[in-house]
């Protein structure tokens, strides 16, 4: 625990604002040379093939199309369009057209674009305290009603918290039923009393409560509370009398605590308002937020690093941040009490930006009982899930927990409604994945956004791989603070033939001799398992947890096949029951299907863990994981960022990534799963390696990280080009010399001396504009066109020059708002024009033919043979739409037969047999049957439907801009539907409820539980006697999560009724100030 090498850097950060001088302008070289420096490709070669070119929308505001799981595994995301509570939604929108809604201009934007000022962040360095004791205050307790109220802790607690709480809570109070995870009983702070401790922190008492609300938690100030009631308590008192079998005293103790909670969330407002220094009763927050650590994480106390971070001047003064730990180091504490901050006492609302879709939803888990707690929504932006523009509400204030694309749009659409302002604080976690192809180029478009928009908003960003931090503090003009701190030792091995070695920086080749493995290997063994994955993995399984890394997909299947084949039938009886279950249940997520290597290696405790898995599967071998009953994964790379599943021992099989040497950077992140905090005491990781790697292995082990470089210009069609057109289409900077001034700013203009080597910034935004306008995306406004600027050779940078000013054009607008990649936008408007001319429309296949994505297309390698006898199964006219489209039986026939035919449009080919896959899915909606017809990875397939869904869904939206296309709307409105909901529709309102996924779904709506009213309103324990292998956890957090989302659609509608019978502010002859007391 030791925090010695915490260190604060100062810095002080320029933003350039200022147009640049044009002589120096001039001084720069041309011809351009755009070094990524770090060319990372995703994952594996297979990995990349779903990876990330596609794109998604979700509903008419301008939304990014890929999203995060992508990358991870290759998904598209479905979309919420034809979400669950489709009223709700209609009345949201009416709602949100009204005319007051659009009213609220805060214009300082775009006066802010021109400011002249420079910003300097300043930093003094606070002295670190002790840590901060998080111990629940035993007069705090009592007022609460914890200790005088007899209750099933349990039954008290769990009442409405998701899954992460509720698995916490059965592990503190019902370890008996628990199902066993061996690491959990080395959480010492698991099994310490979290019962009495003296507040080392003041906490403040209130003599004059405010008037609080009968059931939740918030502060009541609005006159409007009493015309709410009715509808309110209506709401409430149903689902509380629902719930009153489980909970008799819920109600009572629930009101004391929110009566206290309102009465603390007034003292921390008041408190950071006078004065910053003046803490409230924890952080300036209630003291309930730490009692609810205590009680949902099991975290007592604050590390010193994360006091001594909240406590910094600049952290308290609003100044953006920028920190660094190892993994592991416990970063997410600080930028929850931060987001707290905000939401609470600041009043605003706050975006949490995370790289993948699993994440986002863990995160969700974790936050909602907070949310519940304190007053204020969590709203998941991913996969399916967010409302563009976000739904305004009127009392609580929102957190939003984005994937990078849904946070791009969600903030395109906050500028679009001119609520920008309305955002408090954007926090993003893996903060390097800003240097990381498309996506981190869309990143980096949010941040520029948000900086050149919205002054009031703060930004703190997270990573544990950092490196050349400095050109990240200039982007974002942020304060840097980091630490070497790691709660748990990391040990780092090396494995030579029989030898381990120590990885350590003093020896003289950076390694030292450990010690020899001792294993007896036959020779039969030895030609098997040369690597000796199962002599590492046996020291460590089955009683504790083991991750390994595999170059490929088809690698982890193997490693886990072979090395279930050597493991002694001693490991069949581990927890032999409860693997029998598991197996039970990926039967019965997947119709009766298993996949034969997980059928030979669960009952030996391992699984397989790829994009090859449906999500279902994914979900339920991961919690089987985290619940001790798998003890062994073989995975991706795609495991280390994407899941929280920590291990007691990682091993690299190879240092490699596919074809790829591992770069330092993901070498730290795999290595960062082995011991995670309160989950295991020590953490080892081995990599194994062959002689011949040895010389790039100790260079990898001791070199710093990988630096990170703008993504945005080296991205081009999905970059700078996107950019551009968002920035006119939004009205941020609409004039050459305000773009470029944006283009300064960002995170490219900040490194533009080294990713640039022979053409200059101006020179690049000239260009990217003049390519849009070729394109027909952009025009220049007429009035300053006859000095013919951005023809070539005619640049100056005059000041004439900046004041030419470009609009969208329909295209471009078409473009921008169905989100489509750039470039492909030519494509498809050639294609849906050709459509125009003989649009086949006795089947659905050539409709998905127009809504396949290009992207995938392009990466995709038919099996010609499986071509042509999917082609001669297809009825004449379903035929005909290959014709339609250009391609002849004859040709599929040459090709399946093995000729080579040159002269022929692959992508047409390829995008055709993605047709029929998808075609013969929506026909028979089963994927496993699909998988083996065209022998695809489920996994993939599942990628392919979401992708088509979501492609579907941008061409309408780019058919909607454009008048000629006006008959594919109704279309493909309901294309997007079939596509989504290809899983029967019934099911959707229940899998809007996170963590309910299709086959769940499935049993669910069989047991008569058919709505998102059934399930919050379901009782857990006959839940578990219902539905076959539901255990008690997954039962409770299903009916807390149902209850979460049925109660922020309830708020919606609430806030709806008051905003319809409220004065416009409009109205004629009335001012402002007496309808706001109207
Ligand atoms: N003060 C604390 N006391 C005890 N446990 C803590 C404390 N702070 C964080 N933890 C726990 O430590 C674990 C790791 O924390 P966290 O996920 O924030 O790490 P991280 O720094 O974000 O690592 P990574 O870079 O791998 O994402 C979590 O289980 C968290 O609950
Ligand atoms: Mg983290």
């Amino acid at each position: 625990m030791d925090e010695g090498c915490s260190r604060i850097r100062r810095r002080v950060s320029v933003r350039k604002r200022n147009r640049p001088s044009l002589e120096s302008l001039f001084a720069a070289p041309t011809a351009a040379e755009l070094k990524s420096g770090d060319e990372e490709k995703e994952d594996e070669d297979e990995e990349t093939v779903s990876g990330s070119r596609r794109r998604k929308t979700m509903d008419v505001q301008p939304v990014e199309n890929i999203d995060s799981e992508e990358d991870m595994f290759g998904d598209y995301d479905s979309f919420a369009e034809n979400s669950f509570l489709a009223q709700v939604d209609d009345l949201e929108q009416k709602y949100l057209q009204l005319p007051e809604h659009r009213k609220h201009a805060t214009d300082h934007a775009i006066e802010d674009l021109c400011s002249e000022s420079i910003k300097h962040n300043t930093l003094s360095i606070t002295t670190v305290g002790d840590c901060t004791e998080l111990k629940i205050d035993e007069h705090t307790k009592n007022q609460s009603g914890h200790e005088d109220v007899s209750v099933d802790p349990e039954a008290d607690v769990l009442y409405d918290i998701p899954s992460s709480q509720v698995l916490f809570f059965e592990n503190l109070y019902n370890s008996s039923s628990d199902l066993g995870d061996p690491s959990t009983e080395e959480r010492d702070w698991n099994s310490s009393s979290h019962k009495t401790a003296n507040e080392e922190l003041p906490i403040n008492n209130v003599e004059h409560p405010q008037q609080t609300d009968e059931s939740s938690s918030k502060v009541r100030t609005s006159s409007d509370v009493n015309r709410r009631k009715s509808l309110k308590d209506h709401l409430k008192n149903t689902m509380t009398g629902n719930a009153k079998a489980q909970t008799p005293v819920f109600s009572r103790t629930k009101q004391l605590k929110e009566t206290l909670l309102s009465e603390e969330i007034n003292v921390a407002k008041k408190t950071i308002e006078s004065s910053l220094d003046d803490l409230g009763p924890f952080y300036s927050l209630p003291s309930k937020v730490r009692d609810l650590y205590v009680q949902f994480k099991g975290i007592e106390k604050l590390y010193e690093w994360q006091h001594a971070c909240l406590t910094l001047n600049s952290v308290q003064e609003r100044k953006n941040l920028i920190y660094s730990l190892p993994t592991s180091g416990g970063k997410t504490l600080v930028a929850e009490i931060l987001m707290l901050q905000e939401l609470l006492c600041r009043r605003k609302d706050v975006l949490m930006i995370l790289p993948y879709v699993a994440i986002v939803q863990e995160k969700i888990s974790g936050l909602s009982s907070f949310g519940i707690e304190l007053g204020f929504f969590v709203e998941e932006y991913a996969g399916s899930k967010g409302k563009f523009p976000p739904i305004k509400r009127r009392e609580k204030k929102s957190l939003y927990i984005a994937t990078i694309e849904k946070g791009h749009s969600l903030v395109n659409s906050l500028i679009e409604t001119e609520r920008i302002n309305s955002l408090g604080l954007v926090v993003v976690d893996e903060l390097h994945m800003i240097g990381e192809g498309s996506r981190g180029a869309i990143l980096e478009m949010t941040l520029a956004k948000i900086l050149y928009t919205s002054k009031t908003t703060q930004i703190i960003g997270m990573s544990a791989t950092l490196n050349n931090v400095e050109d990240l503090q200039e982007f974002l003009q942020a304060e840097y603070y980091t630490s070497q701190f790691r709660p748990v030792e990391l040990k780092e091995y090396l494995k030579i033939k029989d030898a381990i070695y120590e990885v350590d920086s003093k020896a003289e080749n950076g390694m030292t001799f450990s010690r020899l493995l001792n294993y007896k290997y036959s020779d039969t063994l030895k030609k098997m398992d040369p690597d000796h994955l199962v002599a590492l993995v046996t020291e460590v399984i089955p009683n504790y947890s083991c991750l390994v890394f595999c170059p490929t997909k088809k690698n982890c299947e193997n490693v886990a096949e072979m090395i279930c084949k050597i493991l002694s039938k001693e490991y069949l009886k581990h927890k032999e029951k409860e693997k029998h279950e598991v197996i039970k249940n990926l039967k019965n997520i997947s119709s009766g299907n298993l996949c034969p290597v997980l059928k030979h290696t669960i009952p030996f405790g391992v699984a397989y863990h790829h994009s090859g898995l449906t999500c279902d599967e994914r979900k339920l071998l991961e919690e089987a994981y985290s619940a001790g009953v798998l003890c062994l994964f073989t995975c991706t790379s795609t495991l280390a960022a994407g899941v929280n599943l920590p291990a007691r021992r990682v091993i690299l099989r190879a240092p490699y990534v596919a074809k790829e040497f591992l770069k330092r950077n993901q070498y730290k992140q795999m290595i960062g799963r082995a011991g995670r905090a309160g989950i295991d005491s020590t953490g080892e990781s081995i990599l194994i390696l062959q002689e011949k790697d040895k010389q790039q292995v100790l260079e990898l082990i001791s070199r710093p990280l990988e630096n990170c470089y703008s993504q945005l210009v080296q991205e081009f069609t999905k970059g700078i080009q996107t950019l551009f057109l968002s920035l006119i289409g939004l009205k941020i900077a609409t004039n050459l010399g305000d773009i470029y001034h944006f283009m300064s700013g960002t995170f490219f203009g900040v490194q533009q001396k080294i990713l640039l080597k022979e053409r200059s910034l101006w020179e690049i935004t000239v260009e990217s504009l003049r390519y849009l306008i070729e394109k027909g995306l952009l025009q220049k406004d007429t009035i300053l066109t006859e000095k013919g600027l951005l023809q070539k050779g005619t640049i100056h940078g005059s000041e004439e020059e900046f004041q030419y000013s470009f609009h969208i054009t329909k295209l471009g607008r078409a473009s921008f708002k169905g989100t489509i990649d750039l470039a492909y936008c030519d494509s498809l408007y050639k294609d849906l024009k050709k459509g125009l001319e003989g649009l086949v429309l006795e089947s659905l296949l050539h409709l998905i033919y127009l809504t396949t994505p290009y992207d995938m297309a392009s990466q995709c390698h038919p099996d010609w043979m499986i071509y042509f006898r999917q082609f001669s199964q297809l009825s004449p006219a379903e035929q005909n739409v290959a014709v339609v489209v250009g391609v002849s039986e004859n040709f599929i026939g040459k090709k399946a037969s093995g000729q080579a035919i040159r002269k022929v449009d692959k992508n047409i080919v390829n995008r055709l047999y993605l047709s029929f896959v998808l075609y013969t899915l929506l026909k028979e909606t089963n994927i496993w049957s699909v998988s083996e017809k065209f022998n695809m990875p489920r996994g993939y397939i599942q990628n392919l439907l979401s992708g088509a869904a979501a492609f579907s869904s941008c061409v309408l939206h780019f058919c909607e801009e454009l008048e000629e296309f006006w008959v594919y709307r109704a279309l493909l409105v309901e294309l997007t539907k079939k596509l989504t909901y290809c899983v029967k529709a019934e099911l959707i309102p229940l899998m809007e409820v996170t963590g309910v996924l299709e086959g769940r779904a499935r049993q669910l709506y069989n047991a008569g539980y058919k709505s998102l009213m059934h399930l919050a309103n379901a009782n857990p324990e006959v839940l578990i006697k219902t539905i076959d292998h539901l255990s008690r956890r997954q039962a409770k957090q299903i009916v807390s999560s149902a209850k979460l989302l049925l109660h922020e659609k309830a708020e919606a509608l609430q806030e709806e009724v008051e905003e319809l019978l409220r004065l416009p502010s409009d109205f004629p002859g009335i001012v402002a100030s007496s309808v706001e007391k109207a």
